[in-house]
């Protein structure tokens, strides 16, 4: 049997279907390329799920992750260790001042930001108020976990696990007065991604998070910023809130953060840091050896190749060609984003596209909504922008003539 189909039949025999089956196998990558087991290569503007900051197996990663597997892989939060210290003065520096809490992934980011809010409710108690709500937002994503589900108000991912945690009113995104009609003595927080991601890239307007960190100022409740998807420099800048001009209470980090190795973060803001206390929170593999010394090594890419001010350049350009794309092919709606988190809202379901796509070289993304995600790593060379724009102009050229109806 061929080793591809050997793997397939694993796969369909032991594998759990809790995702859509996948059809390719990826047996190498470097940079924006990545390679199947056929041979074939593709463009890879998948990027992990935004995960694959600096591209594929990075000199800088590959090397980080080896010197620090030499020395100590695990040791646990029994423990000090070097790169975990290091990574939270490096974020702090590039955040604000404030304490780091280290997990494992982008939905334990959020739990800790759920648990942030109910210590700082609890605090807040006082006579017949009960201050547990979060404010949460339509089209939101922050994971997968009971109190990620509990968060993202979208019934495909709701359903099947219901009854949920109690008390997340859905308030509409880009709109600060349906958030400030939700805000009673009840409410503790308010949880946001400044673009949303899953949701279907959906990028929150720069008064808006202004109008949501005056919100909370004023009526004492905290304003929690979901950055698993947008942060590590996707939108060029560190953190993509920071185009509106304001420092949440805490936020939360993973995805691009390790450069493919599983690390997620929670800055929280030296106001409210005191609130976890020992034995109130935890993870075991939680800035592990490893994982710190990967998010060290993307944290210092960044910085010496100067990846953020390289994706405001490149993208502005790649932008441009799309909404000229958008302009010649029906299907495209509209173009939305920002840095390298850009979605294409199609009038129909991206499937049908993305495999043609997957033919001609160019891995892509779906998102709600029938949008097509592009995700390109920060590393990505003009050459390949340019060669996705000829790839999707042929692709929608091709799906054009497919369904177009029949004279
Ligand atoms: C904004 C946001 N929050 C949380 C998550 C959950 O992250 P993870 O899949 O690492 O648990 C995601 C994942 O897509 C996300 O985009």
């Amino acid at each position: 049997m061929r080793l591809e189909n050997k793997i397939e039949s694993l796969y369909h025999r032991y594998w759990l279907n809790n995702y859509a089956a996948p059809n390719l196998t990826l047996i190498k990558g470097e940079g924006e390329k990545v390679w199947d087991d056929r041979g074939n290569e593709y463009l890879d503007f998948t990027s992990g799920v935004a995960t694959n900051s600096i591209g594929h197996c990075h000199p800088n990663l590959v090397a980080a992750i080896g010197r620090q597997a030499e020395k100590i892989i695990h040791a646990s939060n029994l423990f000090r260790n070097e790169t975990q210290a290091k990574l939270a003065e490096a974020l702090v520096e590039r955040i604000a001042p404030g304490r780091l809490f280290f997990c494992n992934s982008g939905t334990e980011a959020s739990e800790t930001l759920l648990k942030l809010s109910r210590l700082f409710g609890l605090k807040k108690k006082g006579a017949g108020a009960n201050p547990f709500k979060v404010i949460v937002s339509s089209n939101a994503f922050h994971g997968r976990t009971f109190g990620g589900m509990s968060a993202t108000p979208q019934p495909k991912i709701q359903n099947s696990f219901k009854p949920l945690l109690p008390n997340f009113p859905v308030a509409q995104f880009n709109d600060s007065d349906s958030f400030a009609a939700l805000i009673d003595r009840d409410t503790a927080a308010i949880l946001i991604e400044p673009i949303q991601g899953e949701g279907g890239i959906h990028v929150a307007k720069k008064e808006f998070l202004r109008d949501l960190r005056t919100l909370c100022t004023d009526n004492g409740i905290l304003l929690l910023m979901d950055e698993v998807q947008s942060g590590t420099g996707r939108t060029g800048a560190f953190l993509a809130h920071e185009f509106a001009g304001i420092t949440p209470d805490a936020i939360g980090m993973a995805k691009g953060l390790g450069g493919g190795f599983p690390i997620g973060a929670v800055w929280i803001s030296d106001a409210y840091a005191d609130l976890f206390t020992p034995g109130s929170h935890g993870s075991t593999f939680g800035g592990n050896p490893l994982g710190c010394a990967a998010a060290l090594a993307v944290l210092q890419t960044i910085e010496e190749e100067n990846l953020l001010s390289r994706v405001k350049k490149l993208s502005a350009p790649w932008m441009e060609q799309l909404v000229d794309l958008q302009k010649r092919h029906e299907l495209i709606v509209e173009i939305r984003g920002r840095g390298f988190l850009v979605g294409l809202q199609l009038n129909e379901d991206p499937g049908e596209l993305r495999k043609l796509l997957q033919q001609a070289g160019l891995l892509t993304v779906a998102a709600s909504g029938n949008v097509l995600r592009l995700l390109p790593p920060l590393t990505v060379s003009e050459a390949s922008l340019r060669q996705s724009i000829l790839t999707l102009d042929t692709a929608l050229t091709t799906y054009g003539k497919a369904t177009a109806p029949k004279p």
